[in-house]
């Protein structure tokens, strides 16, 4: 039988969608706590991480089947386990968990109450708090997959994060220096770079306004190992320029515009996966680390439609968050 808290209560607050727009289309809800069933876990949700992928979400511009709506967004956050299935034995009432549930049939983090399949959960590592590990799950499991699973970056390999200041770039550049990487962060803006600086790069510029071939060449001069590319276009191609044969390109699926194939340069699209293995592996690095986690701002779950438009806005340094509870 399944373990229920007894504070849960029957109905939660929600930010939900009953159609795909903007902003605006983000309100709130009253819905039912969903239940867990016997292979998951329901978690008190204490933050929620907020991210483009759930703008693209909310505009339908993700969605390839048929919408459910009132559909509650978010793919990631933290809290506390509220109720544990009757075939789960990892998890007991209280556990501080973060989780990444993409697409989860039973909602999103915008909300008080989620029901996840437990492999989708871990515990939260030390030193992170509630707060902090809520912001992380999707971008820190998709930048550590980029540096360990698709470019399988070494000690003393001269790698370019492009795209280092934004949500998964701040990661990125944490977990290269971890495997002992020498880093060019390619930044956006003065605050990006100071902000890469701070979390550990050996060099740092703005893409958009420094000479990025001088400032490879300074690091690396004789060819760049691997690029971790976080955003397409104009840069990117400068950033290839800049590898050596047989050098590598990894680049998660969704950015913008997709990179074309270059002879002599092996390369590598991914998504980020979230199961058991892939949590003790991000933890494990968090804690070696230990992790910063930027905050770039945080809204209240009421004020979701805010969040997003922050996004809209662009030059995010860092991660948004949605805090549900304190
Ligand atoms: N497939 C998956 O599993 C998966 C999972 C997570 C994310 N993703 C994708 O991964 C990508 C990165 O996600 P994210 O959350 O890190 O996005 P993000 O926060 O928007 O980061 C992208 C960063 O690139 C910067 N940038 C743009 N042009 C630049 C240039 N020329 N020079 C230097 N910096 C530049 C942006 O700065 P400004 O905002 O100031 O322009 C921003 O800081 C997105 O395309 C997302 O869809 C895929």
């Amino acid at each position: 039988m399944a373990q229920i808290s007894r504070t849960v209560p029957e109905t939660m607050r929600a930010i939900a969608i009953d159609r795909f727009g903007g902003p605006d289309v983000l309100t709130m809800h009253t819905l039912p706590v969903p239940e867990v069933g016997a292979n998951e876990v329901l978690i008190a949700v204490h933050t929620a991480e907020v991210g483009g992928w759930d703008a693209e979400m909310r505009d339908g511009s993700l969605s390839d089947k048929k919408p459910r709506f009132p559909l509650v967004l978010g793919g990631g956050g933290s809290g506390t386990i509220a109720a544990v299935g009757s075939r789960v034995k990892r998890f007991k009432i209280g556990d501080p968990v973060y989780s990444f549930p993409w697409d989860n049939p039973k909602g999103g983090f915008y909300a008080e109450y989620v029901a996840a399949p437990a492999e989708t959960a871990a515990p939260v590592p030390p030193p992170l708090d509630l707060a902090q590990a809520g912001a992380i799950p999707i971008a820190a499991l998709t930048a550590i997959q980029g540096i360990d699973d698709a470019l399988h970056l070494k000690k003393e390999e001269r790698v370019i994060i492009l795209g280092a200041s934004g949500g998964l770039g701040v990661f990125a550049i944490q977990f290269a220096k971890l495997r002992g990487a020498r880093v060019l962060a390619i930044a956006s803006g003065q605050d990006g770079v100071a902000l890469a600086r701070k979390l550990g790069a050996d060099a740092a510029i703005d893409g958009r306004s420094d000479d990025v071939a001088g400032a490879a060449q300074a690091l690396a001069p004789d060819g760049i190992d691997a690029v971790l590319a976080l955003t397409g276009g104009k840069t990117l191609t400068k950033c290839l320029d800049t590898l050596r044969r047989g050098g590598r390109l990894a680049y998660p699926n969704g950015i913008d515009p997709v990179p074309r194939k270059r002879r002599g340069i092996k390369t590598k699209p991914y998504d980020g996966i979230a199961g058991r293995a892939q949590w003790e592996h991000l933890s494990r690095a968090i804690t070696a680390a230990p992790l910063q986690v930027p905050i770039a701002a945080e809204f209240p779950l009421a004020e979701a439609a805010r969040a997003h438009e922050r996004l809209a806005q662009g030059h995010v340094v860092g991660k948004v968050v949605l805090r549900i509870s304190h």
